[in-house]
């Protein structure tokens, strides 16, 4: 039993969708999200700088006396776990996009996966992909501009449903019946994918997933709180505070408030 707070980060405001999956099932646990906003997104900014940016704050996180930490972002997982496992004891849950489940589940045979650039380039996705491979076709789309527009103060929905209708349709034509949202960012704008997707396209996502193995490997090491006491998330940006506040009032439902990543 540890009483300490988890870690959970991500470039920006998406790591909150699988924040919101973890408060759910640990609603005891006390919770730090950092959000590296000054440098989102991470989807363009190649493996160096984003494994140079986890590793500033995975510092600051451990600096904070967490037990473990999540990282919230496809992208960030698979640039830098493997780098951060080397350097850090602790257990440490990253995401990576929900392709089993999305196989499993298809009918069609296909499956359209939306991720960042980064992280279908990424080695650890195209061996993820390779697995699947042979018995389901597998679409992939970096759903470019889309964390720009989810990280906007002022929500364009318009633009959103545009660029979402370029990526989701020549999926659709192409008889996709699963689409994997290979991004956390994207789990926030659901309810407009799933518009834009339509009523016979089941859509994945790994929140839940992630949130199991984080309880699973707390208790396997005896670190869960069995305090029965709700702290407020404490949220933390190297962007703009006032913007974060904003966007938090957003994207999560309870009251938030923000301080600069140092
Ligand atoms: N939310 C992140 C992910 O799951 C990163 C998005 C970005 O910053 O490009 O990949």
């Amino acid at each position: 039993m540890s009483a300490s707070p988890l870690g959970v980060f991500d470039s920006g405001v998406g790591g909150l969708s699988i924040l919101h999956s973890i408060r759910q099932l640990l609603p005891h646990e006390d919770l730090i999200y950092v959000a590296d906003s000054a440098h989102a997104p991470y989807g363009p900014k190649g493996e160096k700088f984003i494994t140079q940016r986890s590793l500033h704050i995975m510092d600051y996180l451990a600096a904070r006396k967490v037990k473990a930490v999540v990282v919230a972002c496809n992208t960030a997982t698979a640039a830098a776990i493997a780098v951060l496992r080397e350097r850090y004891a602790m257990p440490l849950i990253g995401v990576e996009p929900a392709v089993k489940p999305a196989a499993e589940q298809s009918h069609s045979g296909v499956v359209g996966v939306l991720a960042t650039s980064g992280t279908i380039a990424s080695d650890k996705f195209l061996t993820l992909q390779s697995r699947f491979s042979d018995r389901t076709q597998i679409l992939t789309r970096a759903g470019t501009g889309l964390v720009e527009l989810i990280e906007q103060p002022q929500f364009d929905e318009a633009a959103v449903l545009r660029l979402l209708a370029s990526f989701i349709q020549p999926m659709k034509d192409k008889g996709a019946d699963t689409l994997v949202l290979g991004c956390t960012h994207y789990s926030l704008i659901r309810a407009q994918i799933a518009s834009v997707a339509g009523p016979d396209m089941n859509i994945v996502d790994a929140g839940t997933a992630v949130a199991k193995e984080l309880e699973r490997r707390l208790l396997t090491k005896g670190l869960n709180n069995l305090v029965t006491a709700t702290y407020p998330v404490q949220f933390v940006t190297s962007g703009d505070i006032k913007v974060q506040e904003q966007l938090l009032a957003r994207y999560w439902p309870e009251p938030a408030v923000v301080t600069a990543l140092v």
